[in-house]
């Protein structure tokens, strides 16, 4: 591939970046499990207050432009170190890997945390996903869960209310 491009994404790209979650969600044998809607998309990512932020990878030679990659990230705050940038989701796809599409979108977040003063770039990765472990070591990611000992934990909705009114 000649040339692509990066870009920060604008409220039309909606339909693609659901389009590549389900496509990262597929890759990790979880696609069931995506519900969110272009709706929810478009209201968490370009109101007043975003809750993500998204790059796009575009090829331009068609003749209107495909989407390609996405990464979505936010920041955060650690109490130890403070400032954060959480890469959520990173993907491209298949047929567009190898030409130094993902390192470009890790150079600019690595350029985005670096300006905004963020200690450090936090993800997960799925275990069984070794391809995608070994491209982060090869850049320098230390794994917190063996190193650490750290675990992922969640508190499902169910159980949110069920605290929530435990406490009225
Ligand atoms: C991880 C990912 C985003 C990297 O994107 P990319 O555009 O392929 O990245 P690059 O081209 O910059 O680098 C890919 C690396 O794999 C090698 N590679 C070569 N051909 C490749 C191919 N067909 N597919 C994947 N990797 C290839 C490259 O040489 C490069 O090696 P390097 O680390 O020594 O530079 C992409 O592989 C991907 O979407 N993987 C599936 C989803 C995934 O695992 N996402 C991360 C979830 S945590």
């Amino acid at each position: 591939m000649d040339r692509f491009k990066l870009r920060k994404a604008e409220p039309k790209d909606v339909p693609d970046i659901l389009r590549l979650i389900k496509e990262l969600a597929k890759y990790e044998d979880m696609e069931d499990q995506v519900i969110l809607t272009e709706k929810d998309l478009l209201e968490d990512g370009f109101g007043d207050h975003p809750f993500y932020h998204c790059l796009v990878a575009e090829d331009p030679s068609e003749q209107s432009p495909v989407v390609i990659g996405f990464a979505m990230y936010y920041f955060t705050y650690d109490p130890w170190i403070g400032k954060l940038l959480y890469l959520e989701d990173f993907f491209v796809m298949k047929e567009y890997r190898g030409f130094g599409i993902g390192s470009e979108i890790l150079k600019l977040l690595s350029h985005t945390a670096v300006k905004s003063r963020c200690s450090s770039m936090h993800f997960i990765v799925a275990e069984g996903n070794q391809a995608s472990i070994e491209f982060y070591k090869r850049r320098g990611a230390a794994d917190l869960s063996l190193e650490e000992g750290w675990r992922l934990f969640k508190i499902d909705k169910s159980s949110l209310l069920k605290m929530s009114s435990a406490e009225e």
